[in-house]
């Protein structure tokens, strides 16, 4: 989704801001724009461009610049066209901005305020910046900001520069994340941490209804009312080599094949001997509740599903899983005493943040469970646990799943009073992990030979069945295969209809008990034509299966039945020819509702 930077110093804030915005690439975008000041020529100077950054690279011709704002767009209000892309400038040529989030409110703004103006684009944004420069005639720009963002609704992360005062940068936050950095010779400002790498030498993070002034040597933080607000920064230490490709073809590949290393670290992370790393605070708040919900969105969310049947199973707690949009506008019976884990990779997605809002409202108590450990839902909920998958730059989630069950195994281990060995058992997996990494030339031959359409369909029952929705929506979301996840024994009541001659049905069996009967539903989609393959633990092999899976603790199946469905989906898309790692229309950090 959009991403943002901008740099004020003594460096080169063309050659910061496009290396900051390529770092925001795997966020998914489809034009970029920069607004630079020339310091030489002292001009401002506006380059945006559709499609890629390398379109925009080739478009700037600015030598070099001490203050610049860039942007890379995700398209929601208006068409994907250079019109569109940011920065946008004001009529009067006086400020440029760049916006993250939507403004629910932009065209009842419009009309209150520019009932005749002729608004060069479709976008919620570029009303902000006329708000502006329509205020800044009437004050002093810092009360010109505040004004204006005083009239906004929804979410937003803002850069402004006034072209009047080319040694400040503006910058404001509400509900979307903006981090502030200082850097050698400068200071930088970024939607994400990725943006500041390289740059940053001390950081923090913006808060809600915030807006800053900022120097090349300083910064002021102010709420809306104009008062100063104190803060506080910390060493920035995002190591530039983790979020390089190294000797991979792609991010997705890489963080596919860093799960058997990231499982260990895991272990490593949380256990000490056998004594578990999770505060026994969090875990005594925990165990007061009687009902816990888990709220996400996408891979999260299915990974939420693997954790309810961990808790209900180690710890006898009733547990739900809610799609994150969904509860945040239509929030169910909730039972005497919640419990809400919100799950998620990014810490940043939107959704979970309107639900955590609501929560927090209502003062239930909360857990992230999260990637990045200084985002917002992990800065903003009670508790916080890191699943230390490392940066996951493809938009497909692959090693952030696993990550995710893995941690929901150890906490739902730690609040049971469960003996079996789950260090070792985790440890088995990740040996299990590399023994499949070694076949993936197989796998790929296996794609070639079975997804030959356009249409797939995942099987399973019970974790298989779970499991089935997370591979079903990565084989989409990178190979555009339409592709449903399905519970085996569901099929047949309606779906089968869909069943032809070489339909894809993959199936998923690594539970003894229900075994036989997925076996039952892939013979009767067989029968009817359909090309089938099946993931299996070698326990439960019989001839004629294609992916053999050494046998793990069949609560942790799918830490490994995933992995194959990770690499049909990597393979499928390299075949097809598609860009893996950012896949059309999608967004890594999802930070619109
Ligand atoms: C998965 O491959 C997707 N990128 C997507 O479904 C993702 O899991 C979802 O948007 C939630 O993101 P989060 O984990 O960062 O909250």
């Amino acid at each position: 989704m959009c991403g943002i930077v901008g740099y004020l110093g003594l460096n080169d804030a063309k050659e910061i801001i496009l290396n900051g915005l390529k770092r925001l690439e795997y966020r998914g975008y489809d034009s970029a724009g920069m607004s630079l000041y020339d310091g030489e020529n002292k001009t401002f100077q506006l380059f945006k461009e559709k499609g890629r950054i390398v379109e925009l690279e080739k478009s700037l011709t600015t030598t070099k610049a001490a203050l610049g704002i860039g942007h890379t767009r995700w398209a929601t209000h208006g068409k994907v066209n250079r019109e569109n892309a940011h920065p946008h400038m004001s009529s009067d040529q006086r400020f440029s901005i760049v916006h993250n989030g939507v403004i629910d409110n932009h065209k009842a703004l419009k009309t209150m305020y520019f009932d005749n103006h002729a608004f060069k684009s479709e976008t919620d944004t570029e009303v902000i910046v006329e708000l502006m420069a329509l205020f800044a005639k009437q004050m002093p720009v810092p009360n010109a900001m505040r004004k204006t963002l005083k009239l906004l609704q929804g979410s937003y992360a803002l850069l402004v520069i006034d072209h009047e005062s080319p040694d400040t940068l503006y910058a404001a936050k509400h509900r979307s994340p903006l981090l502030l950095a200082t850097a050698d010779d400068g200071m930088i400002i970024g939607s994400d941490m990725m943006a500041l790498i390289g740059t940053a030498e001390r950081y923090m993070a913006l808060e809600d209804e915030t807006f800053l002034q900022m120097s090349k040597d300083d910064a002021t933080i102010y709420d809306l009312d104009g008062t100063v607000l104190p803060y506080d920064m910390s060493v920035f230490d995002m190591d530039v080599l983790h979020t390089e490709k190294g000797n991979f073809p792609h991010y997705m590949l890489k963080e596919i094949y860093e799960q058997p290393t990231m499982l260990r670290g895991i272990i490593s992370k949380f256990f000490n001997g056998n004594t578990i790393n999770i505060s026994q605070m969090l875990l005594k708040s925990i165990k007061k509740h009687n009902r816990l919900h888990i709220l996400a969105a996408g891979t999260s969310m299915h990974a939420g599903f693997i954790g309810k049947g961990l808790f209900e199973k180690l710890t006898g707690i009733p547990t739900e899983v809610h799609i994150a949009s969904e509860f945040a506008y239509q929030m169910p019976i909730l039972g005497d005493k919640p419990y809400f884990i919100l799950i998620s990779q990014s810490g940043e997605t939107a959704d979970l943040r309107a639900c955590l809002l609501n929560l927090k409202k209502k003062q239930y108590p909360t857990l992230t469970i999260t990637n990045v450990i200084t985002s917002t839902l992990a800065r903003e909920a009670d508790d916080a646990l890191e699943i230390f998958a490392g940066p996951e730059i493809a938009v497909a989630s692959t090693k952030a799943y696993t990550a995710q069950i893995a941690v929901l195994s150890i906490l739902a281990y730690a609040l049971s009073c469960q003996t079996f060995a789950l260090k070792r058992e985790l440890s088995e997996v990740a040996i299990a992990m590399e023994q499949c990494l070694d076949n993936v030339d197989y796998i790929d031959d296996l794609v070639k030979q079975t997804l030959t359409k356009d249409h797939c369909f995942y099987i399973g029952r019970g974790n298989d069945y779970h499991v089935s929705l997370e591979a079903a929506l990565k084989l989409k979301e990178i190979s555009y295969i339409h592709t449903e996840g399905f519970a085996a024994g569901e099929l047949k009541h309606g779906t089968i209809a869909l069943i032809e001659t070489d339909t894809p049905v993959i199936a998923i069996i690594s539970n003894d008990k229900t075994a036989q009967n997925t076996r039952s539903n892939l013979a009767e989609v067989h029968s009817r034509g359909a090309k089938t393959l099946t993931i299996v633990f070698e326990s439960l092999q019989e001839p004629g299966d294609e992916i053999v899976l050494k046998n793990v603790n069949p609560s942790l199946a799918p830490l490994l039945t995933v992995l194959p469905s990770q690499l049909i989906a990597y393979y499928a898309a390299l075949n097809r020819g598609h860009d893996i790692d950012k896949p059309r229309n999608l967004a890594k950090s999802v930070t619109v509702e």
